[in-house]
């Protein structure tokens, strides 16, 4: 189902028909199957999804992170607006302009921070590592912009945090300095998959400001995936999505869990809320 778009520019992203699968021994699993939705820049999009329900694989799809074998985008397009303005497939993109653009145009935070941090380096040198890849600076501008963008994501004492490395700090730390580091080299889309479930409630709430507040800052468009008790991303999201399978229960609970999400019995994504 696609849901309508109101601006005139080009959209940042555009997934159209997408459909993902796995070829395992035990047959074909069919992770995502004709899922379309339309984000602008500068845009929230929360989708609200039960556990299994095609969330992680949709995102990796986007990065370009499937594992293949044993999986494959096997149908759709993923239309990306680069920051130089053209329009690319990006289900159809060699490998080599897919991860120029991966961490540059596109980047990704995770439930587990240590899936992109790595333990035996410092907080800032893999910050700073990022940026000299992308963005072609020396060592000195690699570290003043890792510092900034610590700042950025409001960690206290961030000079200090700088030559710590991630086993040092909390859990709520670690997100932000996860979140810090994908948005280093200040991309256009920054897809959340489920970024804040692992968090205690009041953590949550704060990682989701920071989110919604980085988001003005750098003009980024967000895709975040939650799970159905994820509520608070309905109130800051410009549409809210929910399960699949109109059998499935958590449908309902997902509904009263997040107010303004509205259902639809015959598509695989619900509606637009509101629309
Ligand atoms: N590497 C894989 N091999 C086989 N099946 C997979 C693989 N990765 C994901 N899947 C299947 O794809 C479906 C969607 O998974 P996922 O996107 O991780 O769900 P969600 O993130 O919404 O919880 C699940 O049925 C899962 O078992
Ligand atoms: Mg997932």
């Amino acid at each position: 189902m696609m849901v309508n778009a109101t601006h005139t520019a080009a959209p940042l992203l555009q997934v159209k028909h997408l459909r993902t699968h796995f070829f395992t021994d035990a047959g074909v699993v069919k992770s995502v199957e004709d899922v379309s939705f339309v984000l602008n820049a500068g845009e929230t999009l929360a989708v609200v999804g039960e556990s299994g329900s095609g969330k992680s694989v949709t995102s990796l799809s986007i990065m370009g992170l499937i594992p293949n074998p044993p999986g494959r985008i096997v149908g759709g397009e993923i239309l990306f607006r680069t920051r130089e303005g053209t329009v690319v497939d990006l289900a159809k993109l060699p490998v080599k302009a897919l991860r120029k653009l991966r961490g540059r145009d596109i980047a990704m935070i995770f439930q587990e921070p240590m899936t992109s941090l790595d333990p035996v380096f410092t907080v800032g040198d893999q910050i700073a590592e990022t940026v000299a890849l992308h963005l072609g600076m020396n060592r000195a501008e690699a570290m003043k912009r890792a510092l900034e963008m610590l700042e950025l994501v409001e960690i206290p004492a961030a000079k200090q945090r700088l030559s710590e490395y991630p086993h040092q700090l909390s859990g709520g730390m670690r997100q932000r300095v996860m979140i810090a580091l994908a948005l280093s080299c200040k991309p256009s889309l920054l897809i959340a998959d489920e970024p804040t479930t692992a968090l205690d409630v009041t953590i949550q709430a704060q990682i989701l400001a920071l989110l919604d507040k980085l988001r003005r800052d750098i003009g980024m468009g967000v895709l975040s995936w939650s799970s159905c008790t994820a509520g608070v991303w309905s109130k800051r999201a410009t549409s809210t999505r929910c399960s699949r399978d109109p059998a499935i229960p958590t449908r309902a609970a997902c509904s009263s869990a997040c107010p303004g999400v509205r259902s639809t019995t015959n598509s695989q994504w619900l509606e637009r809320a509101g629309a």
